[in-house]
C-alpha cells in the first residue's frame, strides 16, 4: 500500500482539529498516510505549495485566510468552488492541482444528519452573515431547493456583493442587520442559520432577539466553540430544534478524504465525541 500525505495550509494552523480527524480515519480504515499542518503565510502561499507538490502530496485542505487566493494557484477549480468563490480542498494529480470546496457539502450533511426529516422545501431561511462561511451556506440552501432565503449582514455591500455572485439569485433577498424586516423574517422562517464568527469563544455574542421566532423554525450555527452558543443555548430555551456546527467540519472533511484515500469515512459517534460534540 502506498503512503499517502496530505494536510492542511493555512495561518494559524495549530489549533485545527483537522489532524485528528483524517488521522482517526486513516487509522480506523487500516490506510497508511499522513496529515500535516503547514502554516504559511500569504507572502509565502505560492512557494510553499509548490514545495507540497514536490514532496509527493496527493492533497491538502486550505483554511483562514488562503481560501481564496488558493484559486488562482490551481490548474482546474470545479464550479462548485467557482460560485462559492473559494476553494478549501486541492487533489494533485499529475502534477496539476484541482480545486474544489466541499463547505457546502459539510453544511448540508451535518444539518441533514441531525434533522433528517427537516424539510429545506417547507418555507424561507434567515441567513446571518456574508462572509465565506454564508457562501457556501447559501449555495447548499439553494441546491436543496429552499425557496427563499433572507441574508443579513453588518455590512451591507457584502450581503449585495454575495446575491450578486449567487446562481439563482432572485431567491436571495437583503434584509436589515437589526431591522424590524428582520424580526418579522424571524417570526416566518423555516430556518435561521448563523455564519458570522459571533457567538465565538472570546467574541461578543449575537444580538439577536429570538422572541418572535416561529415555533417550527430549525436553528443551526456553523460556530462549534462553544458547542452550545448563545443563539442555540435561547433557541433551546424557547422549545425550537438546534444543530451545532461541529459537524459541519467532520463532514466538509470527508470528500476530500475520499479524493485522495479512495474510501468514503464516516462520521461516527465516536469521532464526533473525540472533536468535542
Ligand atoms: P468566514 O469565512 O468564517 O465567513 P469572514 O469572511 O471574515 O469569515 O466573515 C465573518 C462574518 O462575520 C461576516 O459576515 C462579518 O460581518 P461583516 O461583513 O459586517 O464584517 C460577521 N461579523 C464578524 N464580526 C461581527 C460583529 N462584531 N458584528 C456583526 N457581524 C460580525
Amino acid at each position: 500500500m502506498s503512503f499517502t500525505k496530505t494536510g492542511l495550509v493555512g495561518h494559524p494552523v495549530s489549533h485545527s482539529k483537522s489532524p485528528m480527524i483524517h488521522g482517526h480515519w486513516i487509522k480506523h480504515y487500516g490506510l497508511s498516510g499522513s496529515y500535516e499542518l503547514v502554516d504559511l503565510s500569504c507572502e509565502g502561499l505560492a512557494d510553499g505549495i509548490r514545495t507540497l507538490k514536490a514532496s509527493g502530496f496527493k492533497g491538502f485542505n486550505v483554511t483562514v485566510p488562503h481560501k481564496v487566493d488558493v484559486m488562482a494557484l490551481c490548474d482546474h477549480v470545479d464550479d462548485l468552488a467557482r460560485i462559492v468563490g473559494a476553494v478549501n480542498t486541492v487533489t494533485i494529480k499529475d502534477g496539476a492541482l484541482h480545486g474544489t470546496n466541499t463547505d457546502v457539502f459539510g453544511f448540508i450533511e451535518n444539518l441533514k444528519s441531525h434533522a433528517p426529516d427537516f424539510d429545506f422545501k417547507a418555507g424561507p431561511a434567515v441567513v446571518l452573515g456574508a462572509g465565506g462561511a454564508a457562501r457556501a451556506v447559501v449555495q447548499g440552501l439553494l441546491q436543496e431547493g429552499v425557496p427563499e432565503i433572507w441574508l443579513s449582514n453588518r455590512t451591507p455591500e457584502k450581503a449585495d456583493a454575495l446575491i450578486a455572485s449567487a446562481s439563482l439569485k432572485d431567491r436571495i433577498k437583503r434584509l436589515g442587520w437589526n431591522s424590524a424586516e428582520g424580526i418579522k423574517a424571524l417570526s416566518q422562517a423555516n430556518l435561521v442559520v448563523n455564519t458570522t464568527s459571533l457567538g465565538m469563544t472570546g467574541k461578543p455574542a449575537l444580538t439577536l432577539s429570538l422572541e418572535g421566532l416561529s415555533p417550527k423554525a430549525l436553528v443551526h450555527d456553523i460556530v462549534y466553540a462553544p458547542l452550545m452558543t448563545p443563539l442555540l443555548l435561547e433557541a433551546q430555551a424557547q422549545g425550537n430544534r438546534t444543530v451545532t456546527g461541529i459537524g459541519m467540519l467532520l463532514h466538509q472533511a470527508r470528500p476530500g478524504f475520499a479524493l485522495w484515500h479512495g474510501v468514503m469515512p464516516e462520521v461516527t459517534d465516536e469521532l464526533t465525541k473525540m472533536v468535542g460534540g
